[in-house]
Order: structure tokens, then sequence, then C-alpha cells
């Protein structure tokens, strides 16, 4: 298939367009690179012998957007171009609803100007909210989000509903991921976050690699197993294989369809520090600091649809992503820049 990868420079989008290269789908990425290198395509280049066409450009801007579908056609875009740091968006919140959202506007619009309409969507485990019970099942409704960022996914999910309710010619696959971490088993390609890591496997690696001097841990009086919060991790290869399910689903015409991407494991911060300890023979210094505002005591996913439909199935388990995260950050120490 011709596949459009918005964001496909970035974390998630380069792993996935990593697969779909793999197997043997034609690949165009749009990325403002405001948050990537585009050397992480040319080390895709390098691992698979394929090259993704590459559009340095914005989702804000519609007159692109336009350009690029009149001339092309693409079989399914996969967005996920977005602004995505939980802490800058309470900070920042007309940059997020705007680049999140009026970007996913401008691109449904070409798409739909174009008769594109199947469509790929990164959306959040965070839309949940404080889920009320645990397994979360895609049935659980949508909760109240505790930032900007969640509600830009809540509320792009609420458009993409409403446009395949309004026009039956929309095929839309909403992918609501747990906690993606872990990199390519290469090393060669992987998560490199500007500035100070928001999210902990990043910090991790980077407290490993000496970047930083110790880990914060935020909260060890929730009420879970040792206190400290729990969450889904899932190795982002396997959520970039889930992709490559949902693309053959988007051939089924299923209209819309929401699947949960989590193994179902729920891993707390304190397993997951001593699980990378364990996996890659280092130390992490730690220190407990108060609850931030916001957090949830436990979320992971109960994953059941996804492999009854999709046929998938998270397969790594945390000493993979452990090792992998270890192998991208270790031998890139600087990310891309290195
Ligand atoms: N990483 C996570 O924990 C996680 C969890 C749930 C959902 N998601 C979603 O998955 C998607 C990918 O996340 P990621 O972790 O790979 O993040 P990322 O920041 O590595 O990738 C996002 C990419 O989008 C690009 N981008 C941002 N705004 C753009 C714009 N206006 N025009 C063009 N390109 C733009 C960035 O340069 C970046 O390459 C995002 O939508 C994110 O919200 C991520």
């Amino acid at each position: 298939m011709k596949v459009f990868v918005t964001g496909g420079s970035g974390y998630i989008g380069s792993h996935t367009v990593l697969q779909l290269l793999r197997e043997g789908h034609e690949v165009t990425v749009l990325d403002n690179l405001s948050n990537s290198s585009e050397e992480s395509l040319a080390r895709i280049q390098e691992l698979t012998g394929k090259e993704a066409g590459f559009i340095k450009g914005d989702i804000l801007d519609a007159a692109l957007l336009d350009r690029i579908c009149s001339e092309n056609r693409f079989d399914c875009c996969i967005h996920f171009a977005g602004l995505k740091a939980v802490g800058e968006s309470v900070q920042k919140p007309w940059e997020y609803y705007n680049n999140n959202i009026t970007g996913t506007l401008n691109l449904l619009k070409a798409l739909s100007d174009h008769n594109m309409k199947n469509f790929i969507f990164s959306s959040s485990a965070t839309v949940y909210g404080d889920p009320e019970v645990i397994p979360i099942t895609e049935d659980c409704p949508k909760g109240v989000c505790t930032n900007p960022y969640g509600w830009t996914k809540s509320m792009i999910e609420q458009i993409l509903m409403d446009m395949a309710k309004a026009d039956k010619e929309w095929n839309i696959v909403i992918l609501r991921y747990f906690n993606p971490i872990g990199a390519d088993p290469s090393g060669r390609i992987g998560e490199d976050p500007t500035g100070i890591p928001n999210n902990l496997m990043p910090y991790v690696t980077q407290v490993a690699v000496g970047k930083l001097e110790k880990l914060g841990v935020f909260g060890d009086d929730y009420d879970t197993p040792d206190g400290t919060g729990v969450r889904d991790y899932i190795h982002v290869s396997d959520l970039a294989d889930g992709h490559i399910k949902a693309l053959k689903k988007i051939t089924e015409k299923a209209g819309l369809c929401i699947y949960n991407l989590g193994t179902g494991n729920g891993v707390s911060v304190l397993e997951l520090v001593h699980s990378f300890e364990k996996a890659n023979g280092i130390k992490i210094p730690y220190v407990i600091k108060d609850r931030r505002p916001g957090d949830i005591a436990a979320c992971y996913a109960d994953a059941s649809k996804a492999e009854a439909e999709l046929g998938w199935k998270a397969e790594h388990d945390i000493v993979d992503m452990c090792r992998d995260s270890w192998r991208w950050q270790s031998s890139n120490p600087e990310g891309y820049r290195s």
C-alpha cells in the first residue's frame, strides 16, 4: 500500500516506517522536525535498504497538505504528528490545541477533498482519565483528562467519530497506546527527546548513561503493591506492528474501530527500575518525590479486542524493553546528534 505517515521521523513513527518498509509498503513521511531528526529516516534506509519519501513540512500548512494530497494517491494515512509533552501542554494549552487539533482538521480536510478516507490515528490511554475499572477495555467510558494534551486526543477522537458517522466512506482505526518504551533491537533508532525527558524510560536511560544524576520517583504512597505508579509498558516495535495490523483492518472497510495497544501487564515504577538494573547490570540511583498532580495510581490495558480482531498481541516482555532501550541510549548517548 502507499502510506502517508505524518510525524514519521519521530519515536513511534520511525519504528512504524521501518516495519512498513520491511513489509513492502511505500511510505511518504511528512514531519516538521520540531521533535525529531531526519537522521532517523537515514538509519531506516540503512536497516532496510529502502527509502521513505520525506517532506519537511507542517500539518498546520493547509495549502501544503492540499498539494501533497493532490499529487499522490495514498491508500492510507497514519497520523502520528503532534505535540505530546503533558507538562508543557499545561503551560502552553493554545499551542497544543492549535497544533494537534487544527493540524488534524487540516489533514482530514485535505484527505477528504481528495477522497482518501482511510485513516489511522495515534490516540492514548490518557483518554480514559482515571479509570474506574482496570484492566481497561475499549468499552470503558472516556474520562476527564488531567491536561490539555490528553484533551486534544479525546477531542480528536470525537471529531473522528462524528466524521465517520456522517460519511460512511471513512475507514478509521483509533489506536489507544499505553506506555511505549524500548527501541528497535538494532540500536540504530530510538526515542530521542529534546531537553529533560518527560517519560520514565528516557529518564532512566539518561541516568544510566551519566547525563542525569538521579531518577525522581513521583509518589510511593499510591494504592499499588509497592506504592509507586503502575503502568502498561509496551515495546515500541510491538506498537509499530499494531499499525501494520491496523492497515489490514482498514482494507476490510469496517468504518470506525478503536483498539487498546498494551500488553495487559501492570508494572510499577520501581519494578521497571529494578528490571532495567537486572537486564543491563547498571544501578539506577533514585529519590522518592511528592506525587505529581494529575498522575493516577494504576492504568493497564485489556488488549483482548486487538488480539481477537486484528490478530495482534504484544510479544516483548519488560526485560526486552529495558535491554533494547539501553542498547539504543548507550550506543547513541546524544541521540541522533552523536
Ligand atoms: N510516546 C508516547 O508515550 C505516546 C503515548 C500515546 C500516544 N502518543 C502519540 O503518538 C504520536 C507519536 O508520538 P511519539 O512518541 O512518536 O512522539 P514524537 O514527538 O517522537 O513524534 C511526533 C512527531 O510529530 C512531529 N510533529 C509535531 N507537530 C507537527 C506538525 N505541526 N507538523 C508536522 N510534524 C509535526 C514531530 O516533529 C515528531 O517527529 C503522537 O501523536 C503522540 O501524542 C505517544
